[in-house]
């Protein structure tokens, strides 16, 4: 199979060339996109060598698959040439995830929707996924009434540039500036535009895009996002309330069993999920699960993932897994 990876000289972009070649995805040819600035710039895939080209010139190279992660702009511009051109779309960005006539895929979660009328699908927010692939198995199970998240968001969610911020602050030196705040020994609860509601785009994501994962829009969420100086991974303090009663240890069961969650939870020995652990991981971790005593039927979780695998290239990888294994692509 040809594969581009639009926004390969970026910070997700080049995890998804390293998950690419991790998983041994059957490609044939590696087309590597950005923008006009990078063009000709050489990137090692797997041994050899491959040359950047700009969006326009990877449509005439008529690749079967298309992994963008170059922002909302590039897009919203591009991914209907791509779509329209043939060639089947997986989309990072925002743009199109809660456009009626697009598929936000999780594989665990809702991957049996795709179907090959699918040309452009799009990969979920990066603290969503993480949060849906555990809230998936125990809404099957015991009915999700209500969730409350709070986010602990590592700064390569951001890019480039913010893990610049952070390492220039570390060292002392006086450099551009991804956030309005200085970084390093802060934590900013704000993450993207603040909303007329007084939330921020990233907790409407979170909320919007769980409904629409979960295909289930009686679940309510609410969310508050924060920014912190750590580059691993996001971590999630997750509050949720079902309809039916559970038992913790069966609860375990349930979410062990989830295909790509890992459990570390044993407080005896000091063992919980942290962002330094879960860097370079494709798997959700969970731990410090217990039942919240102040109210009946609801339970306390902690959830870390690496946001720029599961997060963001991982899954991408496996929705295009998962498009290859049901022949849906070209
Ligand atoms: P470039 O390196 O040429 O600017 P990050 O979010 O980590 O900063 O990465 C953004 C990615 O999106 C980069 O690979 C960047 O390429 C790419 N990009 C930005 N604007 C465009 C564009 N107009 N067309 C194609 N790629 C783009």
């Amino acid at each position: 199979m040809k594969v581009a990876v639009v926004g390969a000289t970026g910070l997700v972009g080049s995890e998804m060339l390293t998950v690419l070649a991790e998983r041994d995805f059957p490609i044939t040819e590696l087309i590597p996109v950005a923008s006009e600035r990078s063009k000709g710039k050489e990137i090692e895939f797997k041994g050899k060598k491959y040359k950047v080209v700009t969006p326009a010139e990877a449509i005439a190279l008529k690749p079967d698959v298309a992994l963008f992660s170059a922002g909302g702009g590039t897009s919203t511009e591009y991914a209907p040439l791509f779509a329209n051109a043939g060639i089947t779309v997986i989309d990072n960005s925002s743009a199109w995830r809660m456009d009626p006539s697009k598929k936000l895929i999780v594989p665990e979660v809702n991957g049996d929707i795709l179907t090959a009328t699918d040309k452009i699908i799009a990969n979920p927010n990066c603290s969503t996924i993480q949060m849906v692939v555990v809230l998936k198995p125990l809404h099957d199970k015991y009915k999700i009434k209500r969730v409350v998240v709070s986010t602990y968001q590592s700064v390569t969610g951001t890019g480039v540039k913010a893990v610049q911020q952070l390492n220039d602050e570390r060292a002392g030196i006086e450099g551009e500036k991804a956030y309005p705040y200085q970084i390093d020994m802060n934590v900013i609860p704000h993450i993207d535009v603040f909303q007329e509601n007084g939330y921020t785009k990233e907790e409407m994501k979170m909320i919007k895009e769980t409904n629409k994962i979960m295909q289930d829009d009686s679940i309510k969420v609410t969310a508050t996002t924060v920014r912190i100086p750590v580059v691993g991974g996001h971590s999630e303090s997750v509050n949720i309330e079902f309809e039916n009663e559970f038992e913790v240890d069966e609860l375990r069961r349930v979410i062990a069993a989830q295909d790509g969650v890992l459990i570390v939870d044993n407080p005896a020995n000091l063992e919980y999920p942290m962002p330094r652990d879960a860097h370079g991981k494709d798997e959700v971790f969970v731990g410090r699960i217990r039942r919240d005593e102040s109210q009946p039927k609801t339970v306390n979780l902690w959830i870390v993932a690496d946001n720029l695998r599961k997060g963001a290239a991982t899954n991408a990888v496996q929705v295009a897994e998962l498009l290859a294994k049901k022949n849906l692509i070209g």
